[in-house]
C-alpha cells in the first residue's frame, strides 16, 4: 500500500495509530523495554523514527506500518452505510477490530437494504475522486424489478429520466436480463450502468418509468467487480492491481 512517504514521526503516533496503545500506554511499555527501533529498546516514546526504513518491535513482534487502507464488503441487507448510526448496525461492526482502527468510511451509500460492493478506506482523496460527480465514475446494479422492464424503458434511460424531484438523470444504460413470472406478478432481472449517485438513484429511475425494485446489489464501481467468492457479509484487502485501477480511473471533466 502506498503511504504518502511520510518521513519521520514521532514513535507513539505511529503505534498508537496502529492500535498498539494510548500514548500513556506506549510510555510505560517504552519504560518496561517492550519497545524497540532497529534492535535497541528506546527510552523515548515520543523519538523521531521513519516507519518505512526503522524496524520497529513491540514485544518481539515487528510493527508493520502503513497508513492507508483499502477494503471492499460484500454488503449485507440490514446494516447501514454510515460509521456510525444511533439505531442500526454498521458496515463498521463488520470490521475486525485491527481494520477498524484505521478508522476506514464507506465511499458513497448503499441503502439498509441494498446488498454488493462498498469500497472503505481512509483514503479521503481517493474516495473524493471515486465520488466525484464530474469523474462519473460507472456503478453497475443488478435488480428485481417488479413489473415488465421494455425496451421502452431502455429507451428512457439511454435519454436520461426524470426522477420525482424533476432532476433530469444521466443517461444510463439498462440491460433486460430475463423475467420471471411470481405471484406477485412479472419481475424483471435487470442490469443497469449509472454514472452518479443520487439518493436512491436506482430505485427512483424505475418509479419514473412506474415500476418497483423489489431487489437491489451493486456488482462493480469503475473496473472493480464484486468478486464471486467473496460471501455476502464478507470483506478482505484490495489487491494492488484493483487499488490501481481505481487510481487510475479517470474520465476527462
Ligand atoms: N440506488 C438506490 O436506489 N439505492 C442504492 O442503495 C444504490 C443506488
Amino acid at each position: 500500500m502506498s503511504g504518502k512517504g511520510k518521513q519521520t514521526q514521532r514513535l507513539d503516533k505511529i503505534l498508537s495509530h496502529m492500535g498498539v496503545g494510548t500514548r500513556s500506554e506506549l510510555k510505560k511499555m517504552v519504560k518496561q523495554g517492550r519497545i524497540l527501533v532497529d534492535g535497541k529498546a528506546v527510552k523515548d516514546s515520543g523519538v523521531q523514527v521513519n516507519p518505512e526504513i526503522n524496524v520497529i518491535e513491540v514485544d518481539g513482534e515487528r510493527i508493520l506500518y502503513r497508513e492507508n487502507i483499502y477494503l471492499m464488503l460484500h454488503k449485507p441487507p440490514g446494516v447501514v452505510s454510515a460509521t456510525e448510526d444511533a439505531r442500526d448496525k454498521t458496515v463498521l461492526d463488520l470490521l475486525r477490530k485491527e481494520d477498524r482502527i484505521f478508522q476506514p468510511f464507506p465511499v458513497g451509500r448503499l441503502d439498509k437494504d441494498t446488498e454488493g460492493l462498498l469500497i472503505l478506506t481512509n483514503d479521503g482523496p481517493l474516495a473524493h475522486d471515486l465520488l466525484s460527480p464530474r469523474k462519473h465514475v460507472p456503478k453497475t446494479y443488478e435488480a428485481r424489478v417488479l413489473g415488465k422492464v421494455d425496451q421502452e424503458d431502455v429507451k428512457r434511460f439511454a435519454i436520461g429520466v426524470h426522477l420525482d424531484d424533476g432532476y433530469e438523470a444521466m443517461p444510463a444504460e439498462l440491460t433486460i436480463l430475463r423475467y420471471e413470472e411470481t405471484p406477485e406478478g412479472t419481475v424483471s432481472l435487470i442490469s443497469l450502468i449509472i454514472h452518479e449517485g443520487k439518493f436512491h438513484q436506482v430505485k427512483r429511475m424505475f418509479q419514473a418509468v412506474d415500476k418497483r425494485v423489489i431487489y437491489l446489489k451493486r456488482v462493480a464501481m469503475g473496473d472493480l467487480k464484486l468478486p464471486s467468492d467473496l460471501p455476502i457479509g464478507h470483506y478482505r484487502e484490495l489487491t494492488e492491481d484493483e487499488l490501481n485501477g481505481l487510481r487510475n480511473y479517470h474520465t476527462p471533466d
